[in-house]
């Protein structure tokens, strides 16, 4: 089997959040299980990829991509790296920019970047079985393929999946800009248009052959108006061809037991020796060095869907009653940040705001920590909670999506066997969430028990390999 995998971002060339994690860790996974498939990717080649990656890349060819009534350069570079081959796609005016997001013509970027990925597919001679494009950035690749390929013979078989990270970000621009920026006839306007708007993810979710999620529970509630952005009915059309599966994490990458970010290497046998890391980044932090103190961490984008209305309500209140550290990395909207600050300047001795995006940090407060914070108020598949899980800080987390699919809360069953692998809550209450810290809290208190439940939350498998399986068999219904 070919397949081609189409993305904004992959690690770790350029990523800003989860869907780079994914896309920097799914395609070797695929690979190590199907070691016969010829499975490539591409993405744009944004001018803060790094040197050394830059420097192992081999130039291909140029060639020029019509969008409407542009005629664009466009070069193709490649490398290969775990048996996967990558294309990187460039072309400076649109992706030498500062940051991946956030330019006023991200619109026309990213049509770019579809237009030049389907056209790359006769210019390097790689036809795949199945295409598959992920978020808002690539869904017009689904939709340039049937709307403007299917006429070319090479081109008529080529099957698509189409992914959804967040169904928050759909791709919604003026109808003016249809065939202007777009290039789509306006005898096609029916396929985009959605709401008195263009949304390009609905073309995706239209044209795909499945349309896949990151969580059985995410494609579940995907269907409903709570949690849609408005795409419920859409979805709920195609429902028959809806699938959700979970993401995984890199294991080589989070990986307690060899990661060189961190103080003290360990694994759940010899959990004894996480504690160096809570002191060093006690340390680091100008907290108290204790070890008999648990540590509560944050580590996420400060955005509202992320729960962190429900800190606001309870977390004063929590550190000022009790005998806990709590760190938070991660930086995002000004008033979470403005909060953060107030808490760590209010409670020196207990808090610690580090508002930075920070990848290394994040791993030696992972292992640093007790207690892992997360009560999204919707979640697609979430990777933190797994993260955190490996490096035995146990999760607390709201039951919604990939959260509710991955973490089950904690008790012990008649038998006196420990069940479960963190505190969970179901409703977006922050008493709830209060709660369910209180009983981490207390259980800490209970030095065994609390060894027991983290060393078990340690064991929990959150790799690859079960999800790679899932989408080849996915695939191969296709070919
Ligand atoms: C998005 C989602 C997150 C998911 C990630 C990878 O960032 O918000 O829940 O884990 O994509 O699929």
């Amino acid at each position: 089997m070919k397949l081609l995998l189409v993305g904004s971002e992959v690690m770790p060339f350029a990523a800003t959040g989860g869907l780079g994690d994914v896309l920097g860790s799914l395609p070797a996974a695929l690979k190590t299980t199907s070691p016969d498939d010829d499975i490539r990717l591409v993405m744009p080649l944004y001018s803060t990829v790094s040197k050394e990656y830059r420097e192992k890349m081999t130039f291909i060819k140029s060639f020029e991509v019509e969008l409407g009534w542009r005629r664009i350069y466009c070069g193709v570079y490649s490398l290969e790296k775990d048996g996967v081959t990558y294309y990187f796609l460039d072309n400076e005016y649109y992706f030498k920019r500062d940051a991946l997001y956030g330019s006023f013509d991200d619109g026309e970027r990213y049509a770019f970047f579809c237009a030049a990925s389907l056209r790359m597919m006769y210019e390097v001679d790689f036809y795949p079985d199945i295409l598959h494009a992920h978020d808002w950035q690539s869904a017009l690749a689904v939709v340039y393929l049937n709307l403007k390929y299917r006429g070319i013979k090479e081109y008529q078989n080529i099957k698509t999946v189409f992914t959804i990270h967040n169904i928050q970000y759909q791709g919604q621009y003026d109808m003016s800009l249809l065939t202007d920026i777009f290039g789509i006839n306006s005898c096609d306007t029916g396929y985009l248009e959605y709401e008195g708007c263009i949304n390009l993810m609905k073309g995706a979710i239209h044209f795909a052959d499945y349309v896949t999620t990151v969580s059985p529970t995410y494609a579940n509630e995907i269907m409903t108006p709570a949690y849609a952005h408005g795409l419920d009915h859409m979805l709920r059309c195609y429902q028959g061809k809806v699938r959700g599966i979970l993401n995984g994490i890199d294991y080589d990458y989070y990986n307690p037991k060899e990661d060189k970010d961190i103080v003290s290497n360990y694994t759940w046998r010899s959990y004894g020796k996480k504690a160096a890391n809570k002191t060093a980044l006690q340390e680091y932090c100008n907290l108290p060095v204790r070890e008999d103190v648990p540590v509560y961490a944050i580590i996420s984008r400060l955005a509202s869907h992320k729960g962190l209305d429900l800190i606001k309500h309870i977390m004063e209140d929590f550190i000022a009653k009790n005998d806990v550290q709590l760190v938070i990395l991660g930086k995002g909207e000004y008033d979470y940040e403005c909060y953060f600050n107030y808490l760590a300047s209010k409670y020196k001795d207990k808090v610690s705001a580090l508002l930075v995006y920070d990848r290394s940090l994040s791993k030696r407060i992972y292992a640093a920590a007790d207690v892992f914070l997360m009560p999204s108020k919707s979640e697609p598949c979430g990777l933190s909670q797994m993260i955190a899980s490996r490096y035995g800080a146990v999760p607390v987390t709201r039951e919604t999506g990939g959260l509710y699919d991955s973490i089950k809360g904690y008790y012990i069953d008649e038998k006196g066997k420990v069940c479960g692998n963190g505190f969970t809550f179901a409703n977006y209450d922050a008493y709830e969430l209060s709660d369910r810290m209180y009983a981490a809290l207390e259980l800490y208190r209970d030095k065994e028990a609390w060894q027991n439940l983290a060393c078990k939350v340690m064991r929990e498998d959150f790799s690859w390999e079960r999800s790679a399986k899932t989408y080849l068999e996915m695939y191969s219904t296709l070919v």
